[in-house]
């Protein structure tokens, strides 16, 4: 498998990954994929990984979608296997259990809107371009675009996208709230810095049961999603990150939480 698809980098807690085909504006062909569900794989084992940000190479795309030039050579039976590897990415991510930064430089279709739909905290600069094109190739998305828009901007706007393929503005796509904030391109890396840090000191332990929480409660009926917060708000009270936290609430200073 070639690692270099996709790169790594890790500094203060901070695992950044960088889809790295930028001469094919990062498109997802298979070993891509495969290679970005292993580096995710990796950073959920490494304990040194407070946050991810995943983000693509060069200054013009994010991810401009699954890789056209390989879709077109694929079965039906290669179609569905593409799917799922994508859907199998997309749910790693989802449940990851740190915080998982999109930071989208750039155009972010097809697939790579589905990519970053899949990330819990969405960043754009202001000159990215966002959508759904792939109606226009005569497809449909098959990394859960459908499902996770759906769920994100509801249904007007995710048959507006799916149907008509056009892409939209990052202050569009703010709007219709699929990204949290649009930030002038040549301040995207200092905002997503700043984030970065805030959540790679934050405690890991709550930070992974608010993921468990609303990832779980996306999918399941209100009574059961409430009992599942009520016994991950209990087991947080089983970490030290919990009485640190609150102790230096009471004494007037900043926590430090250790992830125990
Ligand atoms: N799959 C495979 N290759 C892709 C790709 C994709 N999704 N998106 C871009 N590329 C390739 C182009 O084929 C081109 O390769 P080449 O230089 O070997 O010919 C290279 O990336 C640069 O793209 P290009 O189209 O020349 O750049 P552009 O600035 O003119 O246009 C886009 C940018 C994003 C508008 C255009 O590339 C595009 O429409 N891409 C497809 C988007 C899409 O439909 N995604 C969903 C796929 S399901």
């Amino acid at each position: 498998m070639d690692l270099d698809l996709v790169t790594r980098h890790l500094e203060d807690g901070i695992c950044t990954l960088t889809v790295n085909r930028p001469d094919k504006l990062n498109a997802l062909n298979q070993q891509t994929l495969q290679a970005l569900d292993q580096a995710f794989a990796e950073a959920a084992a490494d304990q040194r990984v407070r946050v991810v940000v995943l983000t693509g190479a060069g200054a013009k795309a994010f991810v401009a979608g699954a890789d056209i030039s390989q879709m077109n050579q694929l079965t039906p039976v290669q179609g569905r296997d593409f799917s799922l590897l994508g859907q199998q990415l997309m749910r790693r991510i989802e449940g990851l259990g740190k915080p998982v930064i999109a930071r989208i430089n750039g155009f972010a279709l097809g697939g790579g809107l589905e990519l970053a739909m899949a990330c819990h905290l969405r960043i754009a600069a202001d000159t990215a371009k966002l959508g759904q094109p792939e109606i226009n190739l005569g497809l449909i998305p098959g990394f859960g675009g459908s499902q996770r828009l759906l769920r994100l901007a509801g249904r007007a706007a995710t048959l507006e996208l799916c149907l008509l393929g056009a892409p939209i503005s990052a202050s569009r796509a703010q709007a219709l709230g699929i990204v949290n904030e649009v930030v002038p391109a040549d301040a995207l890396d200092a905002r997503v810095a700043e984030l970065a840090a805030q959540l790679a000191k934050a405690a890991p332990l709550a930070l992974r049961a608010i993921l468990d929480c609303v990832l779980v409660g996306g999918e399941c009926a209100l009574e059961q999603a409430l009992q599942f917060e009520s016994t991950q708000f209990g087991l947080v009270f089983a970490t030290a990150d919990m009485r640190e936290g609150t102790a230096a609430f009471l004494e007037r200073r900043q926590p430090e939480f250790a992830g125990q």
